[in-house]
């Protein structure tokens, strides 16, 4: 008998909120878990011997699940499923994702996130998710650092360090973000690649640069245990400057954020590796509409409930 999976199942996508770039460089960064990042459903396939057929219509994505298979998609979910022990064979799994898919935006965290939940059930504890989903990363990424699979397991906002335990951010403040597509595609090893390459060219120009971006990820972090989000939005805008420094902006991401600036966003910059992929801009709840209709159709806003202050002791 092919073991069982759960009805549904769910994981956050991600952004990164302050210090990309800067982190590959051992620097802190901020990132944050998208809600509704992915949402998968399971039921049976008429023969229990077919392979699965895994079908995500808003990513154009529909595939069987075949040993052999090339396919990355398909190697990462046969990955998360040997890894928790789940079937291989005779089920039909059907997504549905408001994020765009290869935009920087934790597509392929969700869904190996969600799928590890499929297996393993809405109670399985989250080490347990995170680990069978950097099984499925590992194919797309081969050395992922596991934020992406933190975030989409967890939400909330989280700072990441390399060498250190990711830490979850204390805040009471909701982020009200509206996060804009460029349509445009991002490798993200070439721009780590660039990045390196100006290091190497320029150390004591780029080092700064990239050690001020860390450094914008720390104050961010105070910034959202305060609750300033005045203050928040004013260091993304500086991080986007600062990314552009180091040229992994682009003319499209760089319209984008001035676009969302002029639109009374408190703060607006590029997310994730850069060049291509998507712009990020804090706002007003009550003007995150505005500032949504000012960076066109593609995009979305999303609101972030980061993790609440543990209650103070009453004694
Ligand atoms: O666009 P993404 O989600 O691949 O983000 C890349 C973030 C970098 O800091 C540029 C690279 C990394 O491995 O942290």
């Amino acid at each position: 008998m092919t073991p069982a999976l759960h009805p549904v199942a769910s994981a956050h996508g991600k952004i990164i909120l302050l210090g990309e770039h800067a982190v590959v460089h051992g620097e802190p960064a901020l990132a944050a878990g998208l809600p509704d990042g992915i949402t998968l459903t399971a039921r049976d396939r008429d023969r229990k011997s077919d392979p699965i057929l895994v079908s995500i219509p808003d990513w154009e994505l529909e595939l069987e699940l075949l040993p052999d298979s090339e396919h990355p998609v398909a190697r990462a979910c046969l990955e998360v499923l040997a890894h928790c022990d789940g079937p291989l064979t005779g089920w039909i799994i059907e997504g549905r994702s408001r994020l765009p898919a290869r935009a920087g935006l934790g597509s392929s965290a969700a869904l190996s996130v969600a799928l590890a939940r499929l297996v393993l059930g809405p109670d399985a504890p989250l080490p347990e998710v995170v680990d069978a989903s950097m099984a499925g990363e590992r194919v797309f990424h081969g050395n992922p650092s596991g934020i992406d699979s933190e975030v989409s397991a967890r939400g909330g906002v989280l700072q990441y360090a390399r060498g250190h335990d990711v830490e979850a951010v204390h805040t009471d403040m909701r982020l009200a973000l509206v996060v804009a597509p460029s349509g445009v595609p991002r490798s993200t090893a070439e721009q780590v690649a660039k990045v390196a390459a100006k290091l190497e060219r320029f150390p004591a120009l780029a080092g700064p640069v990239v050690r001020t971006l860390g450094q914008t990820a720390a104050e961010g972090r105070t910034a959202l245990e305060r609750g300033d989000p005045v203050r928040l939005g004013e260091l993304m805008t500086f991080a986007h400057a600062l990314l552009r420094a180091i040229d992994v902006s682009s003319p499209v991401l760089d319209r984008l954020c001035d676009a969302a600036l002029q639109a009374g966003a408190l703060g607006a910059k590029l997310t994730g590796a850069g060049h291509g992929g998507c712009v990020i801009a804090l706002v007003r709840t009550e003007n995150a509409a505005h500032v949504r209709r000012a960076l066109g159709d593609a995009a979305f806003d999303v609101t972030i409930d980061a993790f609440p202050r543990p209650p103070k002791s009453s004694c």
